[in-house]
């Protein structure tokens, strides 16, 4: 049986990984999984200089899954270097490392300081607010999509993935950007932009007003959108949103993701990553699939 995917020539053991932010930079799951079992490690978001993340509280609880407004609070690249990707390296797995910035100098200055390392491939987090924009994430307008893909192609020494926001109209006008602009890969899809108010006190439940909405509630808008895209562009995608088990992760499969990653569920679930990638050859085996690429997008 065959579980080997393959995205912009980096293979991989198995079509499984993190959600980037929900995982930590591996440590931290690491003493519950065993890393060498899954197929990638997605970092948390690295930003060129520490980031101290929005005031608390910023994370609440919701029907079928959570808000979050961290606000990609982050150590910086440089103790992300000296410290996660030496960790990583011990296991047996790839590593993306997730990227974010607040203008594209800064995006670039990150995946540059990256391009001496050894990471497999680079997620780039268009879901941060753009500074320049007056805060619109970059994500949100295709014109913005495509030059931000070209800028930071020219710089990549590793293949790129663009992690496109569901926070749009229609979601194939920025994957398309973001294939003209030269991306190797798509992730989809980021947190939904929700808001929740605490009656008791009579105010946001985030000090930041709005989070983003992920867990298994997204799931149905994650995989309709990843079905859309896949059927919009060429490019390999990493389906994710709201997956819980394996059977979660095969329909993404079936509606078009290359790989899957697993998010909000390692908060409930420690154990899912590793949980998946046994389910999903147990579910290969009950149907006789030899290997996995022939269930990519079977259904149309
Ligand atoms: C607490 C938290 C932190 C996150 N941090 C990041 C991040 O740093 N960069 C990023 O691209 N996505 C981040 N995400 C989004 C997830 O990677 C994922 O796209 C989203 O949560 C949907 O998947 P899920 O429903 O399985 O969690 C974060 C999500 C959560 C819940």
């Amino acid at each position: 049986m065959n579980t080997k995917v393959t995205l912009a020539g980096v293979e991989f053991k198995n079509p499984v990984t993190t959600a980037s932010g929900t995982f930590g930079s591996g440590a931290e799951y690491g003493e519950l999984v065993d890393l060498n079992l899954l197929g990638a490690v997605v970092t948390k978001g690295v930003a060129n200089v520490p980031w101290p993340g929005n005031p608390t509280p910023r994370i609440a609880e919701t029907c079928s899954g959570m808000l979050n407004a961290i606000g990609l609070q982050n150590p910086g690249v440089d103790v992300f270097i000296e410290r996660d990707i030496p960790f990583l390296r011990q296991f047996d797995t790839r590593i993306i490392v997730n990227v974010c910035g607040k203008t594209t100098d800064e995006y670039i200055e990150t995946v540059e300081r990256l391009g001496d390392t050894d990471v497999d491939m680079l997620e780039i987090n268009i879901s941060c607010p753009n500074v320049k924009e007056g805060g619109i994430a970059f994500g949100q307008n295709p014109k913005a999509v495509e030059d931000i893909t070209r800028a930071i192609k020219a710089k990549a020494r590793q293949p790129i993935i663009m992690k496109l926001s569901p926070n749009v109209t229609d979601i194939t006008e920025t994957a398309r950007a973001a294939e003209a602009g030269g991306a190797d890969a798509l992730s989809l899809i980021n947190t939904l932009t929700g808001m929740k108010i605490d009656i008791e006190r009579q105010t946001f439940a985030l000090a930041n007003k709005t989070g983003g909405l992920s867990g298994p509630g997204i799931k149905p808008v994650a995989v309709r959108m990843v079905y859309q895209v896949a059927n919009a562009v060429k490019l390999p995608i990493i389906g994710m949103g709201g997956i819980r088990n394996a059977a979660d992760a095969i329909e993404f499969i079936l509606a078009g993701a290359s790989m899957v990653a697993v998010g909000t569920t390692n908060f409930t679930n420690p154990y899912a990553t590793a949980e998946i990638v046994q389910g999903i050859e147990d579910y290969m085996r009950r149907h006789n699939v030899e290997d996995i690429n022939d269930l990519i997008g079977l259904v149309k």
